[in-house]
């Protein structure tokens, strides 16, 4: 028998590591994941699991099917629970009010109304899910709206794990940020949730608010990330135009230990399925609430983050020659960020979609993403290929193209890569990851974002 029983309901980035890592500390507690995804439940309890995340392999083979399970009769799961955490999708609104911007909350309130029709006892509801602020009062009224009289007390629990490296954020977080109301039940929800975190986290890094702070928290984090990255992006720019070299200004300007070295890297912007749309979202907000400003102000980190892979698709066509018509181009990553398989929001897409709009012959590598590349691309089927070696990628191409910060880019043969070229041989290193002054030396031509160029014409 189990202590308390945990339910997640959605299995995807966030709720299959994080439910793996809450099951390993807790074995006295049972948790189950649902999903109405058959394919993802499936996946999970193979040894393919749905997604890649270093060490989450080893965690899931260790606790499933003792105290963690993955299920797909969400229904049937929802009375046995005690705690509830709901961690399904919450994209951006494509469609009527709001479109474009707003936070789509279906799937959310789909899930509430799930929650409500199957209980029969009263339950702690857990935000997992990155939702506007004030979205608890919203669910609240849903979840209050029963006949059976039961009580259900929402909880903000936001997720700050990145991807790549979800087990060791979960296993070692920065914060854990639980808000709950100001009421006994609140108050006494907060400890459960609390109660779970303290297992593995040490009680100064469990952080409680209200709820609304705590909503408002996990966009505001989200923001001032993507805004760094912005930030360091917009003054790449400005360092091609004066040949100053972004490495240097951002390891300047980050040991200031008020400012900080992370999160200054250039590259080719911000991609992954949550900061445009968490900053969307935070914009929406603050035009609802009349502050135009406000929406402005964040506006811009987006603005820039578009015109960096603008920029830098400019650059590789003015580079060769202002026209790569039917020139094959390798494109090294296609993922948002290394170490995940994931391309949502991928900056690749983008970069991709400039070259191929251009009629340029793409030969897209990627160790763990290239299923996503040929759906992102789909509709330019034919003008590319899927290469699982990179030495056949870049065979016959006149440049290639580092869109994705891949460890293992650096330790190729660039030698022999640049023998099987066509020239003159550019590289353009979107992350500023490889050896330049080497890479150089061999023979190429190479583009970096935000240093002086190593150009042999
Ligand atoms: P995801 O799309 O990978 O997973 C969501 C899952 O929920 C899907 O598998 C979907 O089938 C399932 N689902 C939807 N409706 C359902 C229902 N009614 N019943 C059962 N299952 C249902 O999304 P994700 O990346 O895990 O993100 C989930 C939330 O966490 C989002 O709000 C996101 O903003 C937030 N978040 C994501 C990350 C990340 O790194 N991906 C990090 C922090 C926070
Ligand atoms: C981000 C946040 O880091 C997490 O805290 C948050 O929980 C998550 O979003 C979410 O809410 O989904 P993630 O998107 O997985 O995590 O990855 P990051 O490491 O933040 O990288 C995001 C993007 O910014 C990547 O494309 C990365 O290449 C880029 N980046 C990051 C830079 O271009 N430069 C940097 O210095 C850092």
């Amino acid at each position: 028998m189990f202590k308390k029983n945990i339910l997640c309901i959605g299995a995807g980035y966030v709720g299959g590591p994080t439910m793996a890592v809450i099951a390993r500390h807790c074995p006295e507690y049972q948790v189950v994941v649902v999903d109405i995804n058959h394919d993802r439940i499936m996946r999970w309890n193979s040894d393919n699991l749905p997604i890649f995340e270093p060490g989450l392999d080893e965690i899931v083979s260790a606790v499933r099917g003792k105290n963690l399970f993955f299920r797909t009769d969400v229904d049937e799961q929802i009375d046995g629970a005690d705690i509830i955490f709901v961690s399904v999708n919450t994209p951006t609104k494509t469609f009527g009010l709001g479109a474009g911007k707003a936070a789509d909350l279906q799937f959310w309130e789909i899930t509430a109304r799930q929650i409500l029709k199957n209980s029969s006892k009263p339950k702690i509801v857990v935000e997992k899910s990155t939702l506007p602020v004030r979205t608890a009062a919203a669910i609240g009224r849903i979840l209050d709206s029963n006949e059976k009289k039961i009580h259900f007390e929402i909880v903000s629990n936001p997720e700050f794990l990145a991807e790549g490296s979800a087990i060791r954020d979960l296993e070692t977080p920065d914060r854990v940020l639980i808000g709950a109301r100001e009421t006994d039940s609140g108050q006494a929800a907060l400890k459960e949730v609390v109660d779970i975190y303290k297992h593995w986290v040490p009680e100064e890094k469990i952080l409680t608010s209200s709820v609304w702070s705590s909503e408002l928290s996990k966009l505001v984090a989200n923001a001032f990330l993507a805004q760094r990255v912005s930030s360091i992006n917009s003054i790449s720019a400005l360092c091609e135009k004066t040949n100053a070299d972004i490495e240097e200004v951002a390891k300047a300007v980050g040991m200031d230990s008020r400012i900080g070295p992370k999160f200054l890297k250039a590259g080719l912007g911000f991609g992954g399925s949550c900061f445009k749309k968490d900053i969307l979202n935070l914009t929406y907000i603050a035009e609802n609430y009349g502050l135009s400003e406000v929406a402005r102000y964040w506006e811009q980190v987006l603005e820039i983050n578009s015109y960096q892979q603008r920029r830098f698709v400019d650059i590789i066509i003015k580079q060769m020659f202002n026209t790569i018509v039917g020139k094959k181009i390798a494109i090294f990553g296609f993922a948002f960020k290394a170490d995940t398989g994931d391309t949502r929001e991928s900056p690749a897409i983008n970069v991709c979609r400039g070259l191929l709009d251009e009629k340029a012959q793409l030969a897209i590598h990627d160790p763990k993403a290239l299923d996503g590349a040929a759906k992102d691309l789909e509709e330019y089927a034919g003008q590319f290929t899927l290469e699982s070696d990179p030495y056949s990628a870049a065979s016959k191409a006149h440049a290639i193209v580092i869109a994705t910060d891949w460890s293992q880019f650096v330790s190729l043969d660039y030698a022999r890569i640049f023998e099987t070229m066509e020239k003159p041989a550019f590289i353009f290193d979107g992350r500023n990851l490889l050896d330049h002054r080497k890479l150089y030396q061999i023979g190429f031509s190479v583009h970096r974002i935000g240093r002086p160029p190593l150009s042999r014409l």
